[in-house]
């Protein structure tokens, strides 16, 4: 299953309190919501009969694990891992693990959700701790996938959109904890993060 790629729309579908600081609107309400339920059709496929548990990283999936969930018509059961990357904005650092998993995985079928796929460094290491807990299976769903920042070799089994090199926010993604509950995604405009 091949990633989409964004539809931007016209400037004028950016909230006008918004435009000082969003220069573009990558991914619209429509395409988000269109492409989720395809993700969630093809999870579905792989995952029949299967004993499910969906691990959501907190806390960039907010929106994309909500409207993923409400489209998926398989039994499974949801857990969370708070983990972030302390380091600069458009630096990562080192992971911080803020909560650990509270289901037990052992032989069951786990996916693995996360918002964006940057350098890989994320989704390598969740994924390190996850199979050393010897589930049945593991497979990852990011939303956004931004192959060109990649440090580590690390690919998802299931990708939304492939998106270029800039600073996106909106849908669960932040700049400095902002900019998570924005409907859609955007491009930051790079005045904003380089004034602070
Ligand atoms: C972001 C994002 C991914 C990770 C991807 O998390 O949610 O988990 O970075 O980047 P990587 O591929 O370079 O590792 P962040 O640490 O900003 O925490 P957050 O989800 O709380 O925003």
């Amino acid at each position: 299953m091949k990633p989409e790629a964004p539809i931007p729309l016209p400037r004028d579908h950016i909230p006008p309190h918004l435009r000082r600081e969003i220069a573009t609107l990558l991914i619209g309400e429509w395409q988000l919501r269109h492409r989720i339920e395809r993700l969630a059709r093809r999870i579905e496929r792989d995952h029949r009969n299967r004993d499910l548990v969906v691990v959501s990283l907190l806390t960039g999936t907010v929106m994309f694990i909500a409207d993923l969930l409400r489209h998926l018509n398989l039994p499974l059961r949801l857990d969370f891992i708070g983990v972030s990357s302390y380091g600069s904005a458009t630096r990562p650092g080192e992971l911080v693990y803020t909560k650990e998993l509270r289901l037990d995985v052992k032989g069951r079928d786990v996916l693995l959700v996360d918002d964006i796929l940057d350098t890989g460094r994320t989704l390598e290491a969740v994924t390190k701790r996850l199979a050393a807990l010897r589930p049945r299976s593991l497979r990852s769903c990011v939303l956004l996938d931004k192959p060109s920042r990649r440090e580590r070799d690390v690919r998802a089994d299931y990708v939304g959109f492939e998106i270029p090199d800039e600073f996106v926010v909106g849908y669960g993604l932040d700049y400095a904890e902002r900019y998570r509950n924005l409907p859609f995604i955007g491009v930051l405009k790079p005045g904003v993060y380089s004034e602070e």
